[in-house]
This record gives structure tokens, C-alpha cells and sequence, in this order.
């Protein structure tokens, strides 16, 4: 069974009741039976931390495995350290924010970490990780 990580970082914890207007009302266990359910033959590895250390082991774990998605929430503006973590994994890599970050504050328009992943997905909401999770599997033989 082709393993994919899912990794959300920094207040991705608060979907569902964070600003629902940008982010849905979906909370990341919505979002995380809606790819179990959508993509049954994967083995999902699915998590979601606060702590930016936490987040480069787990980038790390991903070594050897079908693919990585991430949404790094607000490290995607300015976290090195995640962006180096992620040009060290060799497997392929996508970026998801539910949000249009292009649309909004101009600091969201940068993202330190998308130089180190083969695609980007923003505005799509809870939609994006399907399609990242389209996009990986098709890389990897899978879909
Ligand atoms: C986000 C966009 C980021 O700018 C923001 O800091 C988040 C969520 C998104 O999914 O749209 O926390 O990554």
C-alpha cells in the first residue's frame, strides 16, 4: 500500500472554527476521512503539529515513502529551516493552503518553501489535498 504523509503545521489546528470565511468549516479530521474515504488504497500518515522541530522529523519520516503533502500554514512565509528539511526528501512533494494566499496581506505572497516542492495548491480549500494527493500518486505509479 503506497504511503502518503500529510502534514499540517502551525494553527492548522483551529480549522473548522478559524476563520471559516478563508479556511472552510471543515476541521482537519473532516478533511482527513474525506482522503481516506476518497483514496482508500493509500496508507495515510496524518498530522498536524505546532512545533516547528516536530514538523522537520516528520518531513524527514517521509524518506522512502509515496509522497509528502504539506500545508505549512504560516512557516510557508518564512521558515528556512522547513524549506531545507523538504529539499532533502526525494519523493514527490506539494504544497496545499486552503486559502488564496495570493489574494490576501502581501507577506502571504512569499513562500520560502515552494522552491523546495514540485507543485503548489492554493484557493481550493479542503479540495487542494485531493488534488495534490491526485498529483502524487500519479507520480508515484499510483493513480
Ligand atoms: C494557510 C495560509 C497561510 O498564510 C496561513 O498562515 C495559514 C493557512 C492556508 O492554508 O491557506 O495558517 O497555509
Amino acid at each position: 500500500m503506497a504511503k502518503v504523509h500529510v502534514l499540517n503545521g502551525v494553527n492548522l489546528g483551529g480549522l473548522g472554527t478559524r476563520r471559516p470565511e478563508l479556511y472552510g468549516t471543515l476541521t482537519l479530521n473532516d478533511i482527513e476521512s474525506m482522503l481516506r474515504e476518497t483514496f482508500p488504497g493509500v496508507d495515510f500518515e496524518f498530522r498536524q503539529t505546532d512545533h516547528e522541530g516536530e514538523m522537520v522529523g516528520w518531513v524527514r519520516d517521509a524518506v522512502g515513502s509515496a509522497g509528502l503533502v504539506v500545508n505549512p500554514g504560516a512557516w510557508t512565509h518564512y521558515s528556512y529551516a522547513l524549506h531545507d528539511a523538504l529539499e532533502a526528501v526525494d519523493v514527490p512533494k506539494v504544497e496545499v493552503h486552503l486559502s488564496n494566499v495570493h489574494a490576501r496581506e502581501e507577506w502571504r505572497r512569499r513562500s520560502v518553501v515552494s522552491p523546495a516542492v514540485d507543485a503548489v495548491v492554493a484557493g481550493m480549500g479542503a479540495w487542494g489535498y485531493r488534488a495534490a494527493m491526485g498529483y502524487v500518486l500519479g507520480r508515484s505509479g499510483g493513480g
